[in-house]
Order: C-alpha cells, then sequence, then structure tokens
C-alpha cells in the first residue's frame, strides 16, 4: 500500500465533495491538516510545528522518529487534545478538535489511551490501583479492580497486581502504564518513547506486547520513538525534523534511505 504523504493530500484535498470526505474519514483515525504550532508570545513566539499533514487509518501502527526537539511530543498531545489548537484542522476519531472546549477535549480524551516516557504512575498506589484509577473515569465502572486484575494479566503481572511500583523493575512499571492505557479498551493509542528507560530485551517486550494488544483491540497506535530497535514494528513510520513532516514510508524504506544513528 501507498501511504505517501501526497496521495493522502490529495485523498482529503480542501475542494473534494463532503460526501467524499466523510466516507474516507470513517477508516481514519486521525486526519491532521495544515496544522502549525507556536510556542511563546510576542518577540518570544517560536514556530514548532509547520504545516503538518497526517492520515492514520484505523488498525495501523505508525512510529513517528525525529531528532530531539522536533516537535514530536507537542504533536503528540495536539493529538491526545492535551492542548489546544492554533492553526490548521486535526480530526481524531471522527470528532474535529478545532474550537472544542476544555470539558469537550476532556470527552475526546477518553477513548485515548496515553502512554509517557516515564509511566507516571502513582507511587503510593499499587499496581492494581493504578489501573484502577483509570477505569474511574468512564461513566459505567463495573467491577473496577476485576477489570484491572484482567488487563494486569494480560501484561503479564498477574502475579503483581498488589505491588507497588517500587517494588517493580523498569520494564514492569512500563507494563503496569501499558495496562492502564489499554484497559479501557481505547480506539487510539499515543505512547511517547514507551522504551526510553528500558533495556533492550524490556523495551522489545514491551512493544510486542503493545502490539499484540493493539491488533487484538482493533486500535491504532501512534508511538514516537528514537529507539531505531524497535522500528520494525511500524506498518509505518514518519519522520519529523525541525517542524517539518519530512518522510513517510514503511519500514523498508525507512531502512534503506536513514542512517539509524540519525535518529538518535
Ligand atoms: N512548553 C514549552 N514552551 C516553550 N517551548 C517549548 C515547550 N515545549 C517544547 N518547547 C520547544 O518546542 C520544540 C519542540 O519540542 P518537543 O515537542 O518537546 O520536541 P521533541 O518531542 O521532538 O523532542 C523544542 O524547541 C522545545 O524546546
Ligand atoms: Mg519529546
Amino acid at each position: 500500500m501507498n501511504h505517501s504523504l501526497n496521495d493522502s493530500s490529495n485523498n482529503l484535498s480542501s475542494d473534494s465533495p463532503n460526501s467524499s470526505l466523510e466516507n474516507s474519514l470513517e477508516n481514519i483515525a486521525v486526519s491532521v491538516r495544515h496544522l502549525d504550532y507556536y510556542y511563546g508570545q510576542g518577540d518570544l513566539r517560536k514556530q514548532v510545528l509547520y504545516d503538518i499533514n497526517l492520515e492514520l487509518p484505523k488498525g495501523q501502527i505508525v512510529i513517528m522518529t525525529g531528532p530531539s526537539g522536533s516537535g514530536k511530543t507537542t504533536l503528540l498531545t495536539l493529538i491526545g487534545a492535551l492542548r489546544f489548537l492554533q492553526e490548521g484542522s486535526l480530526n481524531v476519531l471522527g470528532q474535529e478538535l478545532v474550537g472544542l472546549s476544555k470539558s469537550e477535549l476532556v470527552e475526546v480524551r477518553r477513548n485515548i489511551g496515553f502512554i509517557f516516557q516515564g509511566h507516571n504512575l502513582f507511587d503510593s498506589l499499587t499496581a492494581s490501583q493504578n489501573v484502577e484509577m483509570a477505569v474511574e473515569v468512564l461513566k459505567d465502572w463495573g467491577n473496577k479492580r476485576q477489570r484491572a486484575t484482567e488487563m494486569l494479566s494480560q501484561v503479564g503481572l498477574a502475579e503483581r497486581v498488589d505491588y507497588k511500583p517500587k517494588a517493580l523493575s523498569g520494564g514492569q512499571k512500563q507494563r503496569v502504564a501499558i495496562a492502564r492505557a489499554l484497559v479501557n479498551q481505547p480506539s487510539l493509542i499515543l505512547a511517547d518513547e514507551p522504551t526510553a528507560a528500558l533495556d533492550k530485551q524490556s523495551g522489545r517486550d514491551v512493544v510486542t506486547l503493545m502490539q499484540t494488544l493493539a491488533k487484538d483491540q482493533g486500535c491504532t497506535i501512534l508511538m514516537v520513538t528514537h529507539d531505531n530497535r524497535i522500528l520494525d514494528v511500524a506498518d509505518r513510520i514518519v519522520n519529523l525534523v525541525d517542524g517539518h513532516l519530512e518522510s513517510d514510508q514503511n519500514f523498508t524504506t525507512f531502512n534503506q534511505t536513514h542512517d539509524p544513528k540519525a535518529l538518535v
């Protein structure tokens, strides 16, 4: 399949009729169109994202690479409805984010699972309680302890549900974070350098697990990583350099045209 940026721009060009736009959106988890983003005000205003165009079809695992400071986290937090859009449009799971209020953005976030670099677990809570916190954002909790325990079993932590983070290894903590991100069966997972703090084998285990669970649940994953050891899990790789989306290709093409060391 060809996923070039030009193709996706053509699919959703602004002069296409509305009906075809809606049809194509049914299969698209995220559509970013002409997105610019700036930090700061006045003289200090600095552009960090330039005319980003990107479509994530449902069910794909897409990896975003790029040097430090190129704007990856900023783009991820925009897609995750964690900050307000400034210019351009952004459709996430069928919802246009432009013009949404804070509470409407919170609603969008209910369908997104977040996994961050530093796992962000609460040290005073057990693994199960950390996962249960995610269940509590649902309107109907059901049996949250049972849901949390089942999800922790799926990530291989059945024996660790009542352990606190300090009694877990780095890889185990990251697996708790994955359980927390997946327990509500989100349609979209956004992961920001989820293997950064892990050794090679734990990093590999963590992404393989994400891949398996995502395929089982049919969700879309956008994962930022510097880690060239895990690029092969991607259906597709996009590369962000100085706020510009520079390439968009499958793993084999990416590997042939990029020096892996240049990613770090
Ligand atoms: N809250 C902020 N205020 C001002 N500048 C920021 C802020 N966050 C990030 N930046 C700047 O925006 C640019 C992109 O940052 P970021 O999105 O974190 O990049 P990456 O995740 O690719 O390392 C960098 O130059 C960074 O210094
Ligand atoms: Mg970052």
